[in-house]
């Protein structure tokens, strides 16, 4: 095939709707616009894990969208969140990724969440509780039972993450939005309270969905030298990929072997609850959050778009918090071998999405972007994607490989 000029570049290619997508999806502002307001505000989000602030009056601090949020744990023990916007002058009131309320502040009273602009101050139900000099100022015109936070819909489940939505009105429930996928870890991340042990963030040059893309297809374990060595077996290639409604998808388990890699040693002893030695489950959710358990450890990925070519991404890694300290860093160990900045992996698909952000900068000529793979709804058929993208194109009114035009269903979604 010769090389094409801008017309055969810019072509169909020969494969069904619902195959590729307009790189345009990719690299517009306007559409990463839109998946803010359309999408972001309107889907359960795993914020951060409740390990994170396991006492009273801890708190941390996280974002939807552009939206910043504060999750706090009230005396009663639960946790709760709210925009983390002050409802006198609209100043960020809690600026540290993670804290106490316990203890006072400077500009803070104990167990109270102290906006520092003008000291109003606010319990850990949102009730707003102080206004510096009420009376003298607002005589008897505004209340401080009027001027609460605003509260979020926020949710502790599967294995402990804290859920919140932006929408005080979801569509679906936590659980009918995305229990079907979480089923084939229910039992494991459920048996025993899990623990951060480990949290790094990163801003990334591409797009949201291409990090996700590439943590729900397998296609490029060809980049990826660990998992070829370990894993490229007739099991490997069974591997299910599994779709779910509302775009969600299920890469099932098989069995690692990693003592076929330099170095490396088995993970059998500290599998996760009711696993079978060295498994790897990894459930891919919409529009962007990934569980991925390699037996002894899980990593939960989240993403928060930042422009159509800027994501940042925090990456967390959970252990038992039962875990004895020796145990506790064999796993870090295991987590970090293959999935810490200086690991097996995650550096290789970093480099991976950052090249196709590089080539979709606003403004960069469409093309297509294929995903027309077909191999059973096995590990390297891109089932993943073609379903994810259908059912963007629902959230957004827009088919994908033509995203000026509203969306119509594709067949190849449902097949
Ligand atoms: S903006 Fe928060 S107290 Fe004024
Ligand atoms: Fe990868």
């Amino acid at each position: 095939m010769p090389a094409r000029n801008h017309n055969q570049w810019s072509e169909a290619p020969s494969l069904k709707t619902g195959e590729w997508v307009d790189s345009r999806i990719y690299s517009e502002q306007e559409i990463f616009e839109e998946e803010n307001e359309k999408i972001f505000k309107h889907v359960w989000v795993p914020v951060c894990h409740e390990s994170e602030l396991p006492k009273p009056y801890d708190f941390r601090t996280a974002s939807i969208g552009r939206e910043p949020i504060i999750i706090c744990r009230g005396p009663d023990n639960e946790v709760r969140a709210f925009l983390n916007v002050c409802p006198h002058r609209g100043m960020l009131i809690e600026r540290r990724p993670s804290g106490s309320f316990l203890e006072g502040q400077p500009s803070g009273n104990p167990k109270r969440i102290t906006c520092m602009f003008h000291a109003w101050q606010f319990d850990m139900k949102g009730n707003c509780v102080y206004v510096a000099r009420e009376k003298e100022g607002y005589q008897d015109r505004l209340c401080k039972e009027n001027v609460g936070l605003r509260r979020l819909r926020c949710e502790v489940k599967f294995g402990g993450f804290v859920w919140v939505n932006l929408d005080d009105n979801p569509a679906q429930s936590l659980e009918e939005w995305c229990g079907k996928p979480f089923e084939c870890l229910r039992k494991t991340l459920d048996a025993e309270p899990l623990e951060v042990f480990h949290y790094h963030k990163a801003i990334v040059d591409t797009n949201y969905k291409l990090w996700h893309d590439t943590n729900s297809e397998f296609y490029h374990d060809f980049m990826h030298y660990h998992n070829r060595v370990t894993g490229f077996n007739d099991a490997y290639f069974a591997r299910k990929n599994e779709a779910f409604d509302n775009g969600h998808v299920v890469v099932g388990t098989f069995e690692v072997n990693y003592e076929n890699y330099e170095g490396f040693e088995s993970r059998a002893e500290l599998s996760f609850p009711y696993l079978p030695p060295n498994q790897w489950y990894m459930i891919d959710l919409f529009p962007g959050f990934n569980f991925n358990l390699r037996g002894s450890a899980l990593r939960c990925d989240i993403v928060t778009p930042l422009g159509p070519d800027k994501v940042m991404i925090e990456f967390r890694g959970l252990g038992l918090k039962k875990d004895t300290p020796e145990e506790r860093m064999t796993r870090i160990n295991h987590h970090n071998s293959i999935w810490g900045p200086f690991g097996r992996n995650l550096h290789e698909d970093l480099i991976g999405v950052a090249g196709q952000g590089a080539t979709m900068r606003p403004g960069t000529e469409p093309r297509n972007i294929l995903h027309g793979r077909h191999e059973n709804e096995t590990i390297h058929d891109e089932i993943g994607m073609r379903h994810y993208y259908d059912v963007w194109g629902r959230w957004m009114n827009r088919t994908p490989s033509e995203p000026d035009k509203p969306y119509t269903a594709t067949a190849v979604a449902a097949e």
